[in-house]
Parts: structure tokens; C-alpha cells; sequence
């Protein structure tokens, strides 16, 4: 198992989604801990890059326990995502420059960044070539499959991609105009993996346990799956995915006991990063992905959003433990 993008090994077939507001470094260092093969920051705005703006290019800060991991940039400028990709090679340790083409938030759409690409594969095919010669890092693409239903083009949209350069692609299997609703797509996954045979292609949208990521892997034969939302609360996801491709033996789930402790750890990196004020902020939502599925587990959770410190949420958590 495993593969390579560009020179970079990735060791192992389950990797972290870049998620805005969650795939922090502390996040990331926390999946990172439970096996998962390659990491996403963020999307970071290009022209945050391109200006210098502190909160973007904090960001951009990686550890080096995290490696590999790719940095994701955004923007719609040809111009300034250059400048982004180019400093992101030269002023980061990141393993790989990413490209977002695949979110579907109108604000970014309106700068033509985003799925707003996948309009236009010709505007991909430009952007991708001129980035990858300007740059030493190994050039990634995440897209959805198209723009909506009537415009499903990700295989032509993904042979543009291979064309112009690029080291590997990650796919959602839905449209922009899907949102994060319906249908997850594999079908087209399956057929872009077999047009596009050596190169590597991670499969990605609602991928939620060993099983199905096990089952989609072998329907489209991707190289790796991509997890998203079932990380949150879970970082054992990884290795539970991990363990049962390599053995076919499913881990138990973690004990409430042992996910408190995920969260205490996860929160004092948390708050090293950001501060306490940023960081509770933060948890008073994320704390609740760790506290689900059990008696009271909505009364706590309840709690959690309301805390105002970080002793607050120990005092919360202690007398669960209790
Ligand atoms: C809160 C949130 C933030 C996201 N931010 C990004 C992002 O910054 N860049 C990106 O390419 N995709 C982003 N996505 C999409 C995910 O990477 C992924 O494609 C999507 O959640 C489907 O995978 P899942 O079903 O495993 O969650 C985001 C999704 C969520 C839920």
C-alpha cells in the first residue's frame, strides 16, 4: 500500500480532506498521530498570501511531525495564485501545493475561484501548467465532478489536469450544486482512474467507515480515500481504515475515556496555536464531535457550548470521567 506524489512517498491509502476552520495544525497533527498518510492545511486565500496578511500566512505554519502534508491555496486570479503557489514552495516546508478547485462557497465562486473553474477546462488546464513550471513541489488538484448535474465533466476536466502537469487529483463525488447533499458519484471516479491509470487519484465524499472505504477503493481502484466529516471527534478513523485494508480486522471504536483524553490533548495544542480565546471558541463546537453517543451526551454537549475557558471544559470533562 501506498503511493507517490510526485517524489513524495504517502505511506498508506487514507488521508485527511482539507477542511476551512477545522484541519488546523493541531487537527492535523492529531490525525497525524492516528495514521493518516497525508495531510491538507486549510485552503489559504492567494491574495491573503499575496499581501502578507499575518492571520493567512499563520495558516500556512507546519510541523514537522506532519509531513507529508499538502498546503491548499485558492483564488481566481492567475496572477496572485501564482504568487501564493510560488511562495508556498519557496517560504514553507509544506510537501505539496494543492490547488482548490472544488469548493463551492458562493463568496468564492464570485472570485472565480473554487468549483467556478470547473466551468472552464481550459482556464484549469492554464492555470496547472503555468503553476507547475514555476514551482519545484509537486503540484496537486482537488475537484468536484462537475458544476451541477448537467455539467458532470470531471473526466475531460481531469485528463486536463494530468496533461498540464499535475502529480495527482482528489475528487468529490458530487457537484457544486450538490453542496454536501445526495449522492456521492464513485461511478465517474471508477471511470477517470481507468482512463488515467498511472496517476494517482484519491476518491473522496462520505467515506465513513473501514468498510466502505475498503469497498470504494476496490470499486474504482483509487489510490487513496480522502476523509472529511468522519475525522471529526474521530481521529481513529485513520487507523481503524489503515488496520482493516492491511488486515481485514476492524478495530473496536475508542472508549468514551480514551476520547476525552483525544480532546484534552487536542485542546492544549489548540490553544497553544490560537490562544485560549480563539481556541474556546472553537471547541465549544469541535469539543461536542468527541462527546456523542451516550447517556446525557446531548446535556454535555450542551455544556460544551457554552464554556468560557479551558477549565471550564476540564471541569466538564473530569466529571465525565468520573
Ligand atoms: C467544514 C468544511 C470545510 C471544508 N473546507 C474545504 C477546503 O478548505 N478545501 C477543500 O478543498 N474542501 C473543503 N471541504 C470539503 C472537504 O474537503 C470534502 O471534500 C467534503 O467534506 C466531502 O468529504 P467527507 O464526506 O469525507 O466530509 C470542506 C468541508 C467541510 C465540511
Amino acid at each position: 500500500m501506498g503511493f507517490y506524489i510526485g517524489k513524495i512517498k504517502i505511506d498508506g491509502s487514507v488521508v485527511l480532506a482539507p477542511m476551512a476552520g477545522v484541519t488546523n495544525l493541531a487537527y492535523r497533527q492529531m490525525c497525524k498521530k492516528y495514521h493518516a498518510a497525508l495531510v491538507y492545511s486549510e485552503m489559504i486565500s492567494d491574495k491573503g498570501i499575496f499581501y502578507h496578511d499575518k492571520k493567512t500566512l499563520a495558516l500556512a505554519k507546519i510541523d514537522k511531525n506532519e509531513h507529508p502534508i499538502a498546503i491548499q491555496i485558492f483564488g481566481g486570479d492567475l496572477d496572485t495564485l501564482l504568487y501564493a503557489a510560488k511562495f508556498v514552495d519557496q517560504n514553507t516546508e509544506a510537501d505539496i501545493i494543492d490547488i482548490n478547485m472544488g469548493c463551492s462557497v458562493p463568496k468564492i465562486l464570485k472570485s472565480n475561484a473554487g468549483s467556478a473553474y470547473l466551468l472552464d477546462p481550459e482556464r484549469i488546464y492554464k492555470t496547472i501548467k503555468t503553476i507547475v513550471e514555476n514551482v519545484k513541489k509537486p503540484v496537486t488538484v482537488k475537484i468536484r465532478i462537475g458544476w451541477d448535474h448537467q455539467h458532470i465533466n470531471a473526466l475531460e476536466v481531469a485528463k486536463k489536469i494530468k496533461e498540464a502537469g499535475a502529480s495527482a487529483l482528489a475528487i468529490h463525488g458530487r457537484t457544486k450544486s450538490d453542496l454536501y447533499r445526495g449522492h456521492v458519484n464513485y461511478q465517474i471516479i471508477k471511470e477517470i482512474k481507468e482512463n488515467l491509470k498511472d496517476f494517482p487519484i484519491i476518491v473522496n465524499g462520505d467515506i465513513t467507515t473501514p468498510q466502505k472505504a475498503k469497498e470504494i477503493l476496490e470499486y474504482t481502484q483509487c489510490d487513496a480515500v480522502m476523509i472529511g466529516r468522519a475525522s471529526y471527534g474521530n481521529p481513529y478513523i485513520f487507523k481503524q481504515i489503515d488496520h482493516y485494508l492491511k488486515t481485514g480486522e476492524l478495530l473496536p471504536n475508542l472508549t468514551l475515556k480514551e476520547k476525552i483524553q483525544i480532546l484534552k490533548d487536542y485542546s492544549e495544542e489548540l490553544i497553544a496555536l490560537k490562544g485560549e480565546y480563539t481556541a474556546i471558541r472553537e471547541l465549544r463546537q469541535q469539543a461536542g464531535w468527541f462527546l456523542k453517543d451516550f447517556k446525557q451526551s446531548a446535556q454535555i454537549r450542551k455544556k460544551v457550548s457554552l464554556i468560557t475557558s479551558y477549565d471550564e471544559l476540564l471541569q466538564i470533562l473530569n466529571a465525565l470521567e468520573q
